[in-house]
């Protein structure tokens, strides 16, 4: 299931992270930013529970997320500012990491670091904020099935439409929750209009 927000506070944060003049501290902080905003739309994608607290007025039975059921991996390097976001929002989660990096020549992406804990029957929040080809969030979500977790989301912020469609036809059970979908792919596999490089532009490293 692809969900594209709708919100149009996400879509303003979506065209500041555009803005070539957007620096690389203002970048991370409007990743972050975006992504809590879709983990917010993401909230019929989570695990709840109710839990009996302890108030100031006795006992109060509410509904909660079950963060003991979640584990948010990040795609490194650009997710990395998503990912604080989620787990600024949802403290008692766990995280993981998964190292990709695209080849310019080819597009195909390759893994260099896989540092995920224990996944089985776990709900796994996936975030990246690029797909381009759909190859990196492809061969995440491939290994990341493969450990047995209860369910998949994604939080994606710029996807170009034959990436995001790519990866769902392969993943129909996956929630990909996106803020924006972009037309086209240009012939170095970079999203038009998208933003550029995420990674270079979050890390101030050149292009
Ligand atoms: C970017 C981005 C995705 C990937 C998307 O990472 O964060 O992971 O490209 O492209 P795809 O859909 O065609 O696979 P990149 O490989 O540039 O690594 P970086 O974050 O280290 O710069
Ligand atoms: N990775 C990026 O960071 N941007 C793109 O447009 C494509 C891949």
């Amino acid at each position: 299931m692809i969900s594209e927000s709708t919100s149009p506070i996400v879509k303003h944060l979506v065209n500041r992270l555009r803005d070539a003049h957007t620096d690389a501290f203002m970048f991370r902080w409007l990743l972050k930013e975006i992504t809590k905003q879709l983990l917010a739309e993401s909230y019929d994608s989570l695990p709840l529970m109710e839990k009996k607290v302890p108030t100031w007025q006795g006992n109060f039975v509410g509904t909660f997320i079950d963060e003991t059921r979640i584990t948010c991996i990040s795609i490194l390097r650009a997710a990395l500012p998503m990912q604080e976001g989620v787990m600024e929002t949802l403290g008692d989660i766990e995280g993981g990491f998964l190292a990709m990096k695209r080849d310019e020549e080819t597009h195909e992406s390759r893994l260099y670091y896989d540092r995920v804990p224990d996944l089985s029957g776990k709900v796994v929040i996936v975030v990246d904020p690029m797909v381009a080809t759909g190859g990196s969030l492809h061969d995440a979500l491939e290994l990341i099935q493969r450990r047995k977790p209860a369910k998949i989301l994604t939080l994606n912020v710029i996807g170009a439409k034959e990436g995001v469609e790519k990866a769902s036809a392969a993943f129909p059970d996956v929630d990909i929750h996106i803020a924006q979908i972009d037309p086209i792919l240009n012939k170095d596999a970079y999203i038009v209009p998208g933003l550029g490089d995420a990674g270079d532009r979050a890390f101030n490293t050149p292009e």
